[in-house]
């Protein structure tokens, strides 16, 4: 793969348009014509020194050659000559090397807020095989639903995937006016993933090379489990899934050993479930307001010589970090978790700014980076005219800068192995449906997708903007994406 070094742009109107951008191509004249089914086209090669995920695909008149050293290259390289095949089954003559930058290159889906559901699911994860995204970060849990069958706590279901109602749109168009929220009173839910389910859309998954990291949010975002058994709070007080969005107070009691081992049981059953090695565990937006006047929280922290809430919130980290390293596991956790001063093996998800992902790195915890701007896709895209437009955190995810995301960016060099990758975000408070989402979601993800696969020094804007009206076209037709508009 030595030829990779010289990378060659790939002019605008060439022939050979694939997102993201691989790593050298080297387009020749003449093309090959496809007959039949593509795979009885083509001839795979196990070549042992070629790097993890990566491929050679070379086109000639006579014939395709592909090799790598894995399923997964052989598979990217499947997705490039898909993006290469004409109307007319013609493939223009190339050779291509290509590596990706990063072993992380995600999409975090919300399916708390709003529910989207197995083919929603199977949808991004399709589009994300076709930009060899590899990740799927799935949030499952929150204080406004619990959305993962638990079988040895059948309420955090039958009770935790109800809420009474939610927060009405049109009143979250009117700015300053974030706290007020107007229920609409309709019943959301009962809505949630068996644990069939939860294997059916892993193994869909696997088979396109992504891993399902699940997100169970400990010890904030909690309301959802805690009106379920309102014994895992601080208070004991009954509670109902949360009808606004926000961040609630009410979180799990970090002082009480039946919530810990509620907790533990709840991961044994998703460790079971999520064969990949990484487990979310949360960790952002954890008021300690409830904690400060917990006797029980107050007794763990004094007993063990903690440094306050935080302290606990540190304790609680380390402990299931541990508890899912005996499992084979590595526990990751938002950059709050950083506060509690968590030990080296948690991986810390950068998601306030860099500066999370930046600390971690220099005291030696991996990090993956999805900064709000503008890894945020939940934001506007600043189209000139959006009808899925409802609120302005104050960041704009242009297409444009989304593409210029660096996970890399204020790392010292050496320091820069601990970034494993990054990930778009999309939350969807402000999604009420698939097609929604999927407005949201691509093209930018195709632009993260760039920025996570290709090489910075490979990257050109100009050349991206001319590339994306073919990706768009392709995410529409084959895959019936609601695709936004590239402006
Ligand atoms: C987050 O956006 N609260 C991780
Ligand atoms: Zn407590």
């Amino acid at each position: 793969m030595g030829a990779m070094a010289g990378a060659l742009a790939i002019s605008a109107n060439a022939a050979v348009n694939v997102i993201p951008k691989p790593s050298f191509v080297d387009e020749r004249e003449g093309f090959f014509q496809i007959q039949g089914r593509i795979t009885d086209n083509v001839r795979f090669v196990q070549e042992a020194n070629i790097p993890a995920e990566s491929y050679r695909l070379i086109v000639a008149p006579a014939g395709i050659y592909i090799a790598s050293s894995d399923e997964a290259g052989k598979f990217y390289a499947m997705q490039t000559l898909r993006q290469l095949i004409s109307e007319d089954g013609k493939v223009p003559c190339v050779t291509i090397d290509d590596t990706p930058r990063f072993k992380w290159r995600g999409i975090l889906f919300d399916d708390c807020r709003h529910f989207f559901g197995k083919e929603e699911l199977k949808k991004t994860i399709n589009a994300m095989a076709l930009n060899k995204l590899n990740v799927l970060h799935w949030h499952l849990t929150e204080d406004q639903g619990w959305r993962i069958e638990i079988k040895k706590y059948p309420r955090l279901t039958d009770i935790g995937s109800v809420r009474p109602g939610s927060p009405l749109p049109v009143v979250l168009k009117t700015p300053g006016n974030e706290d007020h929220w107007e229920n609409n009173n309709i019943p959301y839910g009962p809505c949630y993933y068996t644990q069939e389910d939860v294997k059916e859309i892993v193994e869909y998954a696997a088979k396109r090379h992504i891993t399902v990291v699940p997100e169970i949010e400990l010890p904030g975002h909690a309301l959802a489990a805690i009106s379920a058994y309102p014994e895992l709070g601080c208070t004991g007080e009954q509670f109902e899934p949360w009808c606004r969005w926000g961040v609630s107070e009410h979180i799990y009691c970090g002082g009480n050993d039946a919530t810990i081992k509620f907790l533990e049981d709840v991961l044994d059953e998703v460790c079971e479930l999520f064969p990949g090695p990484f487990i979310h565990i949360g960790g952002d937006e954890a008021p300690k307001t409830v904690w400060a006047t917990c006797p029980k929280c107050q007794k763990r922290i004094a007993d063990l010589g903690l440094k306050g809430e935080e302290g606990l919130q540190g304790w609680m980290t380390d402990h299931f970090t541990k508890y899912l390293a005996a499992k084979g596991k590595r526990a990751i956790g938002w950059d709050e978790v950083l506060d509690g001063e968590p030990g080296k093996d948690t991986i810390i998800m950068s998601w306030r700014g860099p500066q999370g992902g930046i600390k971690a790195a220099a005291r030696g915890n991996d990090a993956v980076m999805c900064p709000v701007d503008p890894c945020y896709i939940d934001n506007p895209q600043g189209l000139k005219d959006d009808p899925y437009e409802y609120i302005n955190y104050g960041f704009q995810a242009t297409l444009e800068r989304c593409y210029s995301f660096n996970p890399t960016a204020g790392i010292p060099d050496d320091q820069a192995g601990h970034i494993l990758g990054g990930q778009g975000n999309n939350w969807s408070e402000y999604t009420w449906n698939g097609s929604e989402l999927e407005w949201k979601m691509w093209p930018r993800m195709c632009a993260l997708a760039e920025c996570l696969w290709t090489q910075p020094e490979n990257k050109s804007w100009e050349c991206f903007k001319a590339r994306i009206p073919a990706m768009r076209q392709r995410l529409i037709r084959e895959l019936h994406i609601n695709c936004a508009p590239v402006e």
